[in-house]
């Protein structure tokens, strides 16, 4: 038995006023309420990572989520990563790295990515493998991932001199 309730999602800084079986989970508001597309779904079960958003700045897998549990909440999709035309460095990086062959993995990755530069865990190659582990790629671009993910670290660096 359904049972709808009002919730006001705050999505790439837009207010959507919805009303939402309380079994939705975040990653089906997201695509199938809102039209935001970007953001996958792979196995639905918390496994691969391809739905990866930003929740106030954090990282959560949306298909565990349920969406009325982030009512207020200020959350983040692959779509509002761009500032207008201008890429997010790690997008610009991701595709000056090769970081991704089918794609299916990559808005997930990239927003894994984003939140791990604020998360800090961005000492070493090693480290930034270890805390992407949870987003999966089939096509095994992983070296290229890392290797965008650390020209962005870099980057960083040198701009901070
Ligand atoms: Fe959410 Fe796989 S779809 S972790
Ligand atoms: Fe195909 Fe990662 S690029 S799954």
């Amino acid at each position: 038995d359904a049972q709808l309730i009002a919730v006001t999602l705050r999505v790439n800084g837009t207010k959507h006023a919805l009303f939402l079986d309380t079994r939705v989970t975040l990653l089906d508001a997201l695509r199938e309420h809102l039209g935001l597309t970007g953001t996958k779904k792979g196995c639905d079960h918390g496994a691969c990572g391809a739905c990866t958003v930003l929740a106030d700045n954090q990282r959560i897998l949306s298909c565990l989520t349920l969406a009325t549990m982030c009512d207020g909440r200020e959350i983040t999709t692959i779509e509002g990563l761009a500032n207008g035309e201008e890429l997010h460095p790690i997008q610009a990086a991701f595709i000056a790295h090769d970081g991704f062959q089918c794609g299916y993995c990559t808005s997930g990755q990239i927003m894994s990515a984003v939140a791990l530069l604020n998360e800090g865990h961005t000492t070493s190659q090693e480290e930034i493998r270890e805390f992407m582990s949870g987003n999966l790629c089939r096509c095994g671009a992983y070296s290229n991932i890392v290797a965008a993910i650390w020209s962005v670290v870099e980057g960083k660096k040198d701009a901070a001199f």
